[in-house]
Formats: C-alpha cells, sequence, structure tokens
C-alpha cells in the first residue's frame, strides 16, 4: 500500500466483525473498538476528533453538540435500521450525511416478531422456566394452556418492510386475518398482497388478538401504547414490541400483564435499555429478549458490511446507498 496517499480517518464506535474492520482498513485509518467500551458522549465526542466518518450503532447518540464539535466529519454510517440515535435535523444543518441499513434485516426482523409473539401466545418462556425450575411432576388438561396464533386476528402498528413481512407470515402461513394501523395507508395493491386491511387505532386495540408493533421511534409515538390503550385491548390479547423502546409504557404494561388485563406480552425493547422495567421482570407472562431480533449471523453481517459499503462509497468519492437526508444537506457535504 502506498502510504503516501491520503487516508481518511474512520471511527467505529462499537465492536463489529473483524472482518469488516479489516475491510475498512483497507480504505481508511480506523479507530475501532475490540472490547467494546461503552462510550459515552464526551468519549465519542473526542473519539470522533479528526475523523470523516463514523460507523455506530443504534445506542451511540449523536446530536448537535456532537456534531457541532466535529465540523471535519462527513458521514456517520449507522449499523440499523432504526435511527432514533441521529438528531437528523442537527446532521442536515451541520451537512453531515446519515446512513442506514434497511432492507437487509426485514425477513430476519419480521422471522423473530412472529416467534416473540407466538412465544407469548402460547406461554413458551413461562412454561420453560416452570420446568427448569423442577417443578413439572404430571401432565394436566390446562397446563399453560395459551391462544391460538393460526386463524387468529393479527394486529400491526407499523406497516412498513418488516411490519408487512410480519402480515405475510400471518395470512398466508398462519391463516391469519391481518388488520394494520399506519399513518399513511398502504396501496391498495400491497395490502392485498400482504392480505392486510388498514383500520384506525382504536379499532386495531379493540380487534387484535395478537398486536404486534413495529412503528418507527418519534417523539409523537412516545408511549403510543400506555394504559388507555392497554384497557382497549382484548383481556385475551397478547402484545409484541420489536420497534422501539419508548414507543410502550413499560410501567403501564408491566401492570396490564400482572393484573391479567391482558394475556401476555413478548417485549425486545425496552425503555431505558439495556436497564428493563423492574415491573416486567417480576411477571410471569411476558417474553423478554435483548433487542435481538435482527441477529442472525448473516443478517448482522450483512448489515455491518453495508454500513461499511455506505463509508467506503462516501469518502472514497462515490454515493452513499441508503442515505437518510441526501439532498437536505444544508452546509458542506
Ligand atoms: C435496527 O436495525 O434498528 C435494530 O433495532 C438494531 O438491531
Amino acid at each position: 500500500m502506498n502510504t503516501n496517499t491520503f487516508r481518511p480517518a474512520v471511527l467505529v464506535a462499537r465492536a463489529v466483525f473483524p472482518e469488516v474492520v479489516a475491510r475498512l482498513r483497507q480504505h481508511f485509518d480506523v479507530d475501532d473498538n475490540p472490547e467494546d467500551i461503552i462510550y459515552n458522549k464526551a468519549e465519542l465526542t473526542r473519539r470522533l476528533h479528526g475523523k470523516a466518518g463514523a460507523f455506530t450503532t443504534g445506542g451511540d447518540r449523536v446530536d448537535a453538540e456532537v456534531l457541532a464539535a466535529n465540523p471535519q466529519l462527513r458521514i456517520v454510517a449507522n449499523m440499523a435500521v432504526g435511527y432514533n440515535n441521529f438528531d437528523l435535523p442537527a446532521f442536515n444543518a451541520a451537512g453531515v450525511l446519515a446512513t442506514n441499513t434497511p432492507d437487509v434485516l426485514t425477513e430476519t426482523t419480521a422471522d423473530f416478531g412472529f416467534a416473540l409473539m407466538m412465544a407469548a401466545a402460547r406461554r413458551m418462556a413461562e412454561s420453560e422456566h416452570f420446568l427448569r425450575a423442577g417443578r413439572w411432576d404430571r401432565w394436566a388438561y390446562d397446563m399453560f394452556a395459551g391462544s391460538d396464533v393460526h386463524g387468529a386476528t393479527l394486529g400491526i402498528l407499523g406497516m412498513g418492510r418488516i411490519g408487512q413481512g410480519i402480515a405475510k407470515r400471518g395470512a398466508l402461513g398462519f391463516g391469519m386475518k391481518v388488520i394494520y394501523h399506519n399513518r399513511s395507508r398502504l396501496p391498495e395493491a400491497t395490502e392485498a398482497a400482504v392480505n392486510a386491511r388498514w383500520v384506525d387505532k382504536a379499532t386495531l386495540l379493540k380487534e387484535a388478538d395478537h398486536l404486534v408493533l413495529v412503528l418507527p421511534y418519534s417523539p409523537e409515538n412516545h408511549h403510543c401504547i400506555a394504559a388507555a390503550e392497554l384497557a382497549q385491548m382484548k383481556p385475551t390479547a397478547t402484545l409484541t414490541n420489536i420497534a422501539r423502546g419508548g414507543i410502550v409504557d413499560d410501567a403501564a404494561l408491566a401492570v396490564a400483564l400482572r393484573e391479567r388485563r391482558i394475556a401476555a406480552a413478548g417485549l425486545d425493547v425496552f425503555e431505558g435499555e439495556p436497564a428493563v422495567h423492574p415491573g416486567l421482570l417480576d411477571v410471569p407472562n411476558v417474553v423478554l429478549t435483548p433487542h435481538i431480533a435482527s441477529s442472525s449471523v448473516a443478517t448482522r453481517l450483512a448489515m455491518a458490511n453495508l454500513a461499511a459499503d455506505n463509508l467506503i462509497a462516501v469518502l472514497t468519492g462515490g454515493t452513499a446507498l441508503t442515505p437518510l437526508n441526501a439532498g437536505q444537506l444544508q452546509r458542506r457535504a
């Protein structure tokens, strides 16, 4: 390699596949984090000094202050489809490109959402804990009797690519009736392809046997499922959240589960994660997983490679593959 060639510097803020870091090293001077230290804001800001690009994950908050302290930064590539860790208007104002990793995780995440919904409906975690605790001493007619998934009504809140993947699984694989609510209604052809019918939010809450949340987080969506919404659901219903922490009021959900106002929940994301509301840890009728919906080996590798592709493209004179704010940058690109 010609050492006189200018090589932009890039921060990889979290530990990631070594082969992806090696790819980045072919183009950049890389400051990586193989020990996976969680950088606080001051440390992230400091580490970004002199960097033209950054590889982040959903837990790395990049806001106006971080950007203002690093005017040399040109691109931040998030290894996640969600980007609520980015203050996008601040990116636009600072002229910094933001990218995410859509599409490559759609089917894997839909698989997991469906599995989590099934696990909640059929009480898999609860019954497994019972067995492991050595409490299984007989067959019983009503042992961990849950609710059916096949033929039930699947409600989906947020009908983007992942929501549509879940709808397809429900309608085509399990003969479910699928209803959804989304700010904008899908084109008729898309609705027909996934066998789903748009309803208002109140109808969705009232009619769903299994409600799955797949909407992106925004301040408007904060606690969009709270005590009032939980009260509108069937007492036999399940709630699955693979969207983002903060969309559900976890304290209210813990009460609803404890009081059996809904039957069960499956949660992969939490308000303030990795902390989990203690009320949720205390109730048996919830399946809890640590934000792993997109985590198959192949998909996490594809996400990391896509984030790397975005950095390589932009910092070697090309265009980003999956930009979030191209065309909205108010200053230098
Ligand atoms: C995403 O891609 O937004 C996931 O939540 C990260 O795993």
